[in-house]
């Protein structure tokens, strides 16, 4: 399934890594004040389960657990027989040990509106959005689909499912109607969460007319829950269209929360594979929120009622699942939530959110990093960030660069940067170092946390050693690992456990390296899969968008690289017979596949570069080799072309690629 090609476009990187030598110990001062210690590697180590049993009690558990692990591969459950509530765990139980005043967001919407909801404020809004859904029918196990702008809203949906024992499955506000649907078709849902509009860049965008879209046809959803937002005009479906005021403000502010088994199904979140059709990863309850919990803690030295914490992702996202609503809430953190774009109105927005609110820990994506970098260091300059602490990084590969600009024009060479690789799989972060123990490296993940088990290995599955490298894998079961993917149990063991099945090894997709010290450099994806601006979108998916336009008959896809998002999306199409050449390879064209991919998929997906060839290079089996097509839209040299049915195709394409550039 891996293909060698992103592995070799990482290849230059891999030798500039592999020479990277500096490292940045945490000050006696931060270190004395750590979280974690340097000895709990061992701890973990010397007796997992112990240690993980330990980091559950960080829980309220209604009913205490029998068994920390049953591990029958590749199923696993965790705190066997235990029960508990994880709204309760993020919200209730806070409020009752009288932190109900405590602040749990600073919300920051993108026009400039504001609002702070407290602790008990979470609890009344979650307690009400609770009633509100079983009034509209929804009870345990029931899917709640929940597409929604950055608003608290959003929040409460998600808690307001966890506490009635039924699972939501939130999709990026930036999706397509296609994709909603697909979404919602899937997992069977129910009831919509969504909104009328959504601010974009100063403007209110359409929302719910989108999702009408996608609910045409969805005899699945009963009932669509709106959000006003924006003011925005809506189309309206009497009986099945509700209003958020209408139906949830008129609730009692009370809920009892129900004890649902530690392995209760909390959500789903769909991911992008090798093949189109998008996953639906499953998480559930106790082990997801045990690790997401223990790692926002250790990882971010996360200090409650002190720290001031600020991840920047989208709810979306698994980020935004784990490191905004359910890590950060089970640990009582005061938390920053940001609706809009970075710079809107101004390119300082992010440093004047910091200095306002005081943040003392900021996680963001590196390509964001760069956008940073792009707009200039003198902007963050004319604010004061000396509240921060400590800066994460996650989404993609940081590299050193980005790393040592962060450190110094963000951090101001005092706050120790955690580069932490995880994925919607894993539910919560694997390896990153640990901030008051660790002497990082820039661009380096360096080593599993403690509790957590990976290794690197060979095709043969053989462990490399120092200065090797090959593919990631994690050979013990983790407490939020993912309990499979959504009605397709076999697509599950396909993916993930049959690549290294001998041995039981979760295979990642990502290549990585040790380095002579033996700290761990994740390369990229080794599959089909892309990784624009930290999302993943498979080759697959936007080779069938584009595929699924009148005028093209073929479609070829690659990531090359790109100083911004890491990758770029680069199309190469073959056009159908019958349609004027010229015309459809004109400007005008290309712009309409690109919207066309956009909007089929998102404008996540909209590829950089669309290029018309007349043919593309297979191999004789017909299996079209990508990493020809990267070295092209990388303005390499063409690699290896023996194994090419037909080896002058690429001459072609490369001397197109030169005319159209
Ligand atoms: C990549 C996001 C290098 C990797 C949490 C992984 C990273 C995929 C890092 C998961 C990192 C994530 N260094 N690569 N620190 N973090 N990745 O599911 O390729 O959206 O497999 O989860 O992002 O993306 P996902």
């Amino acid at each position: 399934m891996a293909d060698e090609t992103s592995r070799e476009s990482t290849g230059a990187t891999l030798s500039n890594l592999s020479t990277e030598n500096r490292t940045f110990a945490p000050s006696e001062e931060f270190a004395a004040q750590a979280n974690a210690t340097a000895d709990w590697y061992d701890r973990a180590s010397a007796d997992r389960e112990a240690f993980w049993a330990e980091q559950a009690e960080r829980l309220h558990w209604e009913q205490k657990w029998e068994r920390v692990l049953d591990w029958d591969a590749p199923f696993a459950k965790w705190f066997v027989g235990g029960k508990l509530n994880v709204a309760y765990n993020c919200v209730d139980r806070h409020v009752e040990a009288g932190h109900g005043e405590q602040v749990a967001f600073h919300w920051e919407g993108e026009p400039g509106d504001t609002r702070t909801i407290t602790y008990s404020d979470l609890q009344r809004e979650v307690c009400k959005a609770a009633n509100a859904l079983v009034e509209l029918g929804v009870g345990e196990g029931d899917r709640v689909a929940i597409q929604l702008p950055m608003i608290p809203e959003a929040v409460f949906s998600m808690l307001a499912c966890a506490r009635l024992g039924a699972m939501h499955s939130v999709v990026f506000g930036g999706f397509s109607p296609g994709a909603l649907k697909a979404r919602i078709e899937d997992a069977e849902a129910k009831l919509l969460i969504t909104s009328d509009g959504q601010y974009r860049r100063g403007k209110p965008a359409p929302m719910k007319a989108n999702t009408d879209e996608a609910t045409a046809e969805t005899p699945t959803i009963e009932h669509v829950l709106v959000v006003k937002r924006t003011e925005i005009d809506v189309p309206w479906t009497e009986g099945r269209d509700v209003w958020w005021h209408d139906v949830v403000d008129r609730q009692s502010d009370q809920h009892a929360a129900e004890a649902f088994d530690s392995e209760q199904p909390l959500y789903i979140l769909y991911t992008s594979g090798t093949t189109g059709k998008p996953k639906g990863i499953l998480h559930t309850a106790g082990g997801y929120l045990t690790q997401c919990a223990y790692t926002h803690n250790v990882v971010f030295d996360h200090k409650p009622g002190e720290s001031v914490y600020w991840c920047t992702a989208d709810i979306g996202w698994v980020t935004g699942h784990s490191y905004i609503v359910y890590g950060p809430l089970a640990n009582r953190a005061t938390s920053v939530m940001y609706e809009g774009t970075p710079n809107t109105p101004h390119e300082g927005r992010h440093w004047e959110i910091i200095q306002k609110y005081g943040v003392s820990i900021y996680y963001t994506a590196p390509t964001l990093i760069r956008t940073f970098m792009k707009w200039g260091s003198d902007i963050p300059a004319k604010y004061d960030l000396s509240s921060l602490r400590v800066l994460g990084s996650v989404g993609e590969p940081i590299n050193p660069e980005a790393w040592m600009w962060y450190r110094e024009h963000i951090g101001r060479d005092n706050c120790p940067i955690v580069d932490t690789w995880w994925q919607t799989e894993t539910g919560a972060i694997m390896i990153s170092p640990l901030p008051g123990v660790t002497a990082a490296k820039p661009g380096s993940a360096m080593r599993p946390l403690p509790g957590i088990s990976a290794e690197i290995v060979t095709e043969e599955a053989q462990p490399v050693g120092p200065g090797g490298g090959g593919y990631l894998v994690l050979d013990k079961p983790w407490p939020s690992m993912l309990r499979g993917i959504w009605g397709d149990e076999e697509r599950y063991r396909d993916t993930y456990w049959s690549r290294f099945a001998d041995q039981g090894y979760y295979f990642a997709g990502d290549g990585a390296k040790y380095d002579d010290d033996g700290a761990i450099w994740l390369l990229g994806r080794v599959d089909d899969v892309m990784n624009v601006s930290g999302h993943r979108i498979s080759t697959t998916e936007v080779e069938s968008a584009l595929v699924s336009h009148p005028t093209v008959a073929e479609a070829a896809v690659v990531g090359a690289s790109d100083a911004t998002t890491g990758q770029g999306i680069v199309a190469f199409v073959i056009l159908r017979g019958n349609v004027a050449q010229d015309e459809a390879k004109g400007e005008e064209a290309i712009k309409a596949l690109r919207d066309h991919v956009s909007k089929e998929i998102g404008p996540i997906a909209k590829p950089r570069q669309i290029m018309v060839v007349d043919e593309l290079p297979k191999t004789r089996s017909g299996k079209i080799m990508r990493r020809l097509l990267r070295d092209v839209a990388e303005n390499r040299e063409v690699g290896d072309v023996t194994t090419l049915a037909d080896s002058s195709v690429m001459d072609l394409i490369s001397a197109g690629m030169q005319d159209s550039s």
